[in-house]
């Protein structure tokens, strides 16, 4: 039976009906993780859950130490990760409140940590890394969200920005021509070193606002995205609940 991680962020800080077991700090090899570990049950299944932000979300993405959270749910056993993520919006049909289940990544990020395979003295893997995401995890929260009625797109690019600023509009233009349909800050190095320990992994991306000179200037304020968030939480909940029974039989 799968094992499932989610991670929280920004679009999802807790699963409030999560019967927690237990809760546990994890120290690991690379360090402490975000927050401490939270087991429970939720609609029938197991699960683990962890803030990538900490759980006063007092880490930005660029300080996450994204190695020591996934090394932690892999000596738990996880063979499947949820991860939530709030994003950006930045082709036609990306508007605020939509949910995309992207299927690709561009990565933009520097200076993070972002493999397993370094300061070893084992042989270094090369990781396909083709499709970055896991299709069976992609279907059901398509699925899911499908189930729910709620406004899905079913695949997009990811474009992982640094941050922790807003981008200027002309990065979204830059990043809109090479391909990119949402911007967020948090998407890599996670999924590459869930590739690498080989767990599934799969982004639950909420759109909170439209990206930097796609919409109002009022739309990137932090009372308007922090208001979109708040949504954004509840649906990704709903999801999760909705999916989570169809995950266990995988
Ligand atoms: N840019 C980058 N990351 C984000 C955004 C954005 O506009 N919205 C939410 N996360």
């Amino acid at each position: 039976m799968p094992k499932v991680g989610v991670i929280g962020g920004s679009a999802l800080e807790a699963i409030e009906n999560l019967e927690v077991s237990h809760r546990e700090m994890a120290n690991t090899l690379y360090g402490p993780t975000s927050s401490p570990l939270l087991f429970g049950k939720m609609n029938g299944g197991e699960i683990v859950f962890i803030h990538r932000h900490g759980f006063g979300h007092t880490i930005a993405p660029h300080e996450i130490n994204y190695r020591a959270n996934i090394w932690a749910l892999k000596q738990l056993d996880v063979t499947h990760i949820v991860a939530a993520a709030a994003v950006g919006g930045i082709t036609e049909h990306m508007s605020p409140m939509t949910l995309v289940i992207p299927d690709q990544i561009i990565d933009y990020t520097h200076t993070r940590s972002q493999t397993f395979y370094e300061n070893s003295q084992e042989p270094v893997v090369h990781v396909d890394f083709t499709w970055p995401y896991d299709d069976q995890l992609r279907t059901v929260l398509n699925r899911s969200a499908v189930n729910l009625n709620m406004p899905v797109v079913s695949r997009g690019t990811y474009g992982a920005v640094q941050g922790p600023r807003l981008e200027t509009a002309a990065e979204i233009r830059r990043l809109e021509a090479d391909g990119c349909d949402i911007v967020g800050m948090t998407g890599m190095p996670e999924a590459v070193l869930a590739r690498e320990l080989d767990i599934k992994y799969v982004c639950c991306a909420m759109v909170v606002n439209w990206a930097a000179g796609k919409g109002s200037q009022q739309e990137l304020l932090p009372d308007s995205i922090s208001s979109n968030m708040k949504a954004a939480k509840a649906s990704v909940h709903r999801l999760l609940a909705e999916a989570l029974p169809m995950i266990m039989e995988l």
